[in-house]
């Protein structure tokens, strides 16, 4: 029996800014990721800080939640089997230096900090994450 996973991506303010949601939506639906939710949002401080809440004691906290309420951003919810790693490895390191020829970050991201994807990082994390944006009625079955 096929078990599927959720997990959480956000399409960043740079790569919305640079008009890349629509090649990442189209290679999230090419690695076989059902998209569950989605939604465009414009975030506040507060709400970035929010999510961001484990990083609070980071040196790249306030610049990062800068970053995330400078504009608009997609969050979706994907689904998939072993959706968060496969996701994750769709995405590419972090840092888009490292990040590995045909991920995400590698196309579209330019620093560490303004690397146009997000995605949760595990099981925990993607319950948080999710249900942070999205109320359960608004994910499809
Ligand atoms: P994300 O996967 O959304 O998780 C935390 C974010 O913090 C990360 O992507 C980057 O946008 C940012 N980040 C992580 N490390 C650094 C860093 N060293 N300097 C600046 N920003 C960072």
């Amino acid at each position: 029996m096929k078990t599927l996973q959720r997990t959480l991506s956000i399409i960043k303010p740079d790569a919305f800014e640079r008009g890349a949601t629509g090649d990442i939506i189209n290679t999230l639906l090419e690695n076989n990721f059902r998209i569950v939710g989605m939604k465009m949002l414009h975030i506040t401080k507060a709400q970035a800080e929010g999510f961001y809440a484990v990083h609070v004691h980071r040196p790249f906290f306030e610049s990062l939640t800068d970053f995330m309420s400078s504009g608009p951003i997609v969050v979706m919810a994907l689904e998939k089997e072993a959706a968060i790693a496969d996701y994750r490895k769709l995405m590419g390191a972090t840092d888009p230096a490292k990040a590995e020829a045909g991920t995400i970050r590698k196309k579209w991201a330019s620093s560490i900090e303004k690397n146009a994807v997000h995605g949760s990082d595990g099981e925990d994390t993607s319950r948080f994450e999710l249900s942070y944006f999205f109320a359960g009625y608004e994910l499809s079955k």
